[in-house]
């Protein structure tokens, strides 16, 4: 492993200022822009331009074969959601190396699965999960630890660990949940963290971007969000959960008058997503929407005291 102290055009000092901003490997400053490098070390074009080729050069960012991907895509592993059917539809879970997304009206479940896989995650792998840490950034106020204790028990682990395992921010901004990714970018590693939630991901830019002037401005927020989101499940091997409420669309008269917040950015950056509804004698029936490998199946499920369940 190339150190960014040994990449072309990088000094002490340069290194020292990327790293206070985040760029802590070689692989990172690879993906970066030049605009966010010349920021971050305080330096010209030139400079980051010739930082970020030869940290291209120095990470393997060439062509792979297709049957190398497909030898990694076997050993993808994903964290079980304690409900066989919603696992069977996701493809066998909640997918490392990328982002999955669940929309849905209030009350349709998307906390309790965000509750459920905090758990789940920290499960050795035979279990359906992936023996590590969680990161859970809660914009809502709504993460609830005596749940965590409840789900951990019904599934034999125990719950004090379990509480243990996650580190739970509460965002205030959407400013502040951008900061508390870039933080996640450097507990990853040193903690073992392999799942971040962020329940909600859109509440707070809806909240600070209202109304149609703001549309645009914030839009390209988000994508930026997502993409930074994408960067660290890539980079760190870890899943992203993301849970968006779905807005009232009154111009819609056909069909389901509600899409998720967010709209474009997000339905073309997130790797699966779930759209969630109540149905019949309490039970939920999420449909995977537009997923790159997996059919449109539904599953049904329900909300037990002890989790999410069949
Ligand atoms: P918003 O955040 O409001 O958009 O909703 P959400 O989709 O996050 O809903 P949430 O995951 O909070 O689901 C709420 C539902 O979960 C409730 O209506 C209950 O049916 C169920 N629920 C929550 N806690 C418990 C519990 O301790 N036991 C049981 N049996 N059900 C619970
Ligand atoms: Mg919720």
């Amino acid at each position: 492993m190339v150190e960014i102290e040994e990449l072309d055009g990088v000094g002490p000092a340069i290194a020292e200022k990327l790293k206070e901003a985040g760029y802590d490997s070689v692989m990172n400053l690879a993906v970066a822009t030049a605009g966010d490098v010349m920021e971050a070390a305080d330096i010209g074009m030139k400079t980051a331009v010739k930082v970020i080729t030869s940290a291209r050069d120095a990470s393997k960012m060439d062509y792979e074969l297709a049957s190398e991907i497909l030898e990694r895509r076997k050993n993808l592993v994903r964290i079980s959601t304690s409900s066989p059917a919603l696992d069977k539809i996701l493809g066998g879970g909640i997918e490392t190396r990328g982002i999955t997304e669940v929309f849905g009206e209030f009350g349709t479940g998307k906390s309790q699965i965000a509750h459920q896989i905090a758990v789940n995650a920290q499960l050795p792998v035979e279990q359906g999960g992936l023996g590590g840490k969680v990161i859970y950034i809660d914009t809502e106020n709504t993460f609830r630890p005596e749940r965590i204790v409840q789900m951990a028990t019904a599934a034999g682990f125990d719950p004090n660990t379990a509480l243990d395992n996650i580190f739970v921010a509460r965002a205030h901004t959407s400013d502040h949940q951008m900061l508390l990714v870039t933080r996640a970018m450097d507990m990853a590693e040193r903690e073992g963290v392999k799942l971040l939630v962020i329940d909600s991901v859109s509440a707070l830019f809806r909240i600070e971007y209202c109304g149609r002037g703001a549309l645009a401005e914030r839009q390209q927020k988000i994508g930026r969000h997502i993409g930074e989101l994408h960067k660290l499940s890539e980079l760190k091997d870890l899943a992203v959960f993301l849970t968006n409420q779905v807005q009232s669309r009154p111009d819609v008269f056909f069909g389901d008058p509600t899409v998720p917040v967010g709209g474009h950015v997000l339905a073309h950056a997130t790797t699966a997503r779930v759209y969630l509804r109540k149905s019949k004698a309490n039970t939920r029936v999420a449909k995977l929407v537009d997923h790159p490998g997996l059919p449109p199946e539904s599953a049904t499920f329900q909300i037990t005291e002890a989790g999410i369940r069949d």
